[in-house]
């Protein structure tokens, strides 16, 4: 890494010095953006990179005639630079015909045959139809130099960038022999992802999506390719575009040399193959993609059967879908049947029926959360959706009730986003009742009346009283929830029964029950008293992480929990940290960091953590000084890549507690290269240094876990 640049402070500088250096920190940058995006070899430190930024923001600050439209600093947010550039695409990208039935498949199995002249079955492959965003990789002699959305399927915009932090998408093809090798698939979020996605907005108080398409198409439309780098993108690929330089027999074949080329692609078997696998694949598999899930397929009656199949276990999928695509196989056949209007001949997209189903809200709820936050829930007459019955739906705030105006007593539709959580879609408005009138939010929190408040620009409105009902008791359902102090014999119902009888109102308050109290409540007998005094008594050992996760402290999560943990090794070096020693730490922000600071000048938290001590509870401290000295990796370089089971501001902090430094880009000096799923260039770099790669395991054993 070379120190890249000589900090100037701004107010040393003539506004005509000013802009000399603010064009030179823009090359500067673009060139590290280059490098750290594109090619994937950094030249300086994220740190380092930081102060480039914010010299560059400093600058224009100070100067704000000299802000260029194309300065860097306009992306972050997204909002002034507003246009990808376009390219037009070398061969239109079109749509399917769509159908709704297993009629219209016959009868497109028909008119094939009709076309052809010719009753011989046709053979089918069937594919998954992807419920994500279209894309086209175009690589030139093995390289890949653009990525196009389909845009209006002439002419796309350029995503470059964003498409190549996806590391599944190899930006060299193993074979560089053919001069032109486009290739077309579909970005994705994985459902599992997704939820994980909208947890992280939600803990950094940032929008929450909709769906995983949303999301994806959110994440590839990012003129910031730092946010798409964060994001769990991934891609299938399935439809060949122009190719020069191989011809392929069916698609079948084509899909099978993409593999070959390492390019990401769903696996193919026959339709009872295919049976058993979706049978047995679950949404949260990791190696789904060994699973195969496209079929090869002797007729149309087995394209049925597979349509059959992916509609009844489509939510075992990892990914959303919306149908399957029933493709002609042989290629040859494709080309004789050619196109009508902009769809082809030879392929049909079978759609699902949408799941969505129409119920009454009865009424509008407002639920007082942990943080104080208001959030309104609509509560509606039970009604199934995709196999599951649905009797709730968040409205999230006011905003969200006025854009969808959401009103007790209308008729709705609701589905479920991302397979898995209700939302109202919109509201039937010729079955909406005259009397009814808009929902407005109250201004006094509907538990304990005291005014509500809307932070700076915030969306939610927030009761601050530290001492309200709900909030206390929000706060104990978060402390002894699994991820936190794990007390599992105390679910919502008891944590609700014992505020009701002002039995606690702190956590420590847990620690001091006696089981007469319990014996005292309804419905609790002796067994099960017993059963909960002695899960209070079984949680006293807490890891660190767990025991910061179980504070609830705003924006503090259990990845942070974890980060903050092993930095500071004990919960009394937490509470010491100032804001800079904080925000020193991987992950940690300004707005995290203040929040915890905050959290920590209150002497009544600081009691509680205290009480919480004198009361047994036994925080397990990281093993640090101990293992640094023993540590096999001390002083050791460690680049890490590719998926593990632990966040990556984690995993660096876990090595420097260890004694060890992680850099970001594989060099000479490189000593290991630990590396998880889906590994990209490092990996390739590490081998060719012959730099020693390490597997999770290897890792743990290193560090003596
Ligand atoms: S093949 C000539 N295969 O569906 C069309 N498309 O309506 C070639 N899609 O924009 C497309 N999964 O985004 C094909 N397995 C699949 C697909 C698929 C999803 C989408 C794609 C395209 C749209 C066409």
């Amino acid at each position: 890494m070379r120190n890249a640049y000589v900090y100037l402070m701004p107010k040393e500088l003539t506004a005509a010095q000013a802009e000399k250096r603010i064009r030179s920190l823009i090359a500067d940058i673009r060139h590290h953006d280059e490098l750290y995006y594109s090619e994937d070899r950094p030249e300086i430190t994220d740190h380092d990179y930081d102060l480039l930024f914010n010299e560059l923001k400093a600058l224009e600050n100070q100067f704000p005639e000299l802000v260029l439209p194309d300065s860097p600093t306009q992306r972050v947010g997204g909002e002034a630079l507003d246009k990808f550039e376009k390219a037009k695409h070398r061969s239109p990208m079109l749509s399917l015909q769509n159908s709704f039935s297993e009629e219209d498949l016959l009868a497109f199995d028909q008119r094939i045959k009709k076309f052809l002249d010719d009753e011989k079955n046709i053979e089918y492959f069937c594919e998954p139809k992807l419920d994500g965003l279209a894309i086209e990789l175009i690589y030139e002699n093995g390289t890949l130099i653009s990525a196009l959305t389909r845009g209006d399927g002439t002419t796309g915009e350029v995503v470059t960038s964003n498409i190549k932090t996806i590391k599944t998408i190899p930006l060299k093809l193993k074979k560089a022999q053919y001069p032109i090798f486009e290739v077309r698939g579909e970005i994705l979020i994985l459902k599992q992802d997704f939820m994980s996605l909208n947890e992280a907005q939600q803990e950094k108080g940032k929008n929450t999506f909709a769906n995983p398409r949303n999301a994806a198409a959110g994440t590839v439309r990012q003129l910031d390719p730092k946010i798409s780098a964060d994001r769990p993108l991934c891609m299938f690929s399935y439809a060949p575009g122009v190719i020069e330089g191989k011809t392929f027999k069916t698609q079948q074949h084509f899909i099978g040399s993409l593999a070959d080329l390492k390019l990401p692609v769903l696996r193919s078997a026959n339709i009872t193959e295919i049976k058993k696998s979706l049978q047995s694949i679950r949404p949260t598999d990791k190696n789904f993609f060994k699973a195969p899930m496209t079929a090869i397929c002797k007729n149309i009656n087995e394209a049925i059967e597979y349509y059959r199949l992916l509609q009844e276990f489509r939510h075992n999928l990892p990914f959303e879908i919306d149908g399957v695509v029933i493709k002609v196989n042989e290629y040859t056949l494709q080309n004789q049947l050619g196109f009508v209007a902009r769809s082809p001949r030879w392929a049909m997209a079978a759609k699902f029926e949408p799941e969505k189903a129409t119920t009454v809200v009865s009424d509008i709820i407002v639920q007082v959360g942990r943080t104080g936050a208001l959030t309104p829930v609509a509560i509606m007459e039970p009604v199934k959706v995709g196999g599951v019955t649905v009797s709730n739906a968040t409205l999230h705030n006011q905003d969200e009730i006025d854009r969808k105006d959401v009103r007790i007593g209308d008729t709705v539709f609701v589905h479920r986003a991302g397979d898995v959580i209700p939302e109202i879609i919109e509201v039937n408005l010729s079955k909406r009742k005259k009397s009814s009138k808009p929902f407005k939010l109250p201004k006094t929190c509907p538990t304990c009346k005291e005014t509500v408040v809307q932070p700076e620009g915030e969306v939610v409105l927030r009761c601050i009283n530290p001492a309200c009902p709900s909030v206390i008791r929000e706060g104990l359902k978060h402390f002894v929830s699994r991820k936190a102090m794990n007390i599992d014999k105390l679910g919502d119902k008891i944590i609700e029964q014992f505020c009701d009888a002002d039995l606690v109102k702190t956590y420590s308050d847990l620690y001091h029950i006696k089981k007469s109290d319990i014996l005292n409540l309804e419905r609790q007998g002796e067994k099960s008293a017993q059963n909960i005094i002695d899960s209070i008594e079984a949680s006293k050992n807490p890891t660190l992480q767990r025991f910061i996760y179980s504070l609830g402290i705003r924006f503090v999560g259990e990845q942070t929990a974890r980060i903050l943990a092993l930095r500071f090794g004990s919960i009394e070096g937490v509470v010491a940290a100032s804001r800079e020693e904080l925000q020193d730490v991987n992950d940690i922000g300004p707005k995290v960091a203040e929040s915890i600071v905050q959290t920590f000048t209150k002497k009544a938290f600081i009691r509680e953590i205290e009480k919480l001590q004198k009361y047994g509870v036994h925080i397990q401290n990281p093993k640090r000084s101990t293992s640094v000295k023993n540590s096999l990796i001390k002083g050791k370089n460690i680049v890490i890549t590719g998926t593990l089971p632990m966040e990556r501001g984690a995993i660096k902090e876990l090595i420097l507690s260890h004694g060890g430094k992680s850099a970001g880009s594989v060099s000479k000096k490189t000593d290991y290269v630990l590396a998880g799923e889906s590994s990209g260039s490092k990996l390739d770099k590490a081998q060719e240094l012959g730099i020693p790669v390490l597997t999770w395991s290897d890792f743990e054993e290193l560090i003596g876990k």
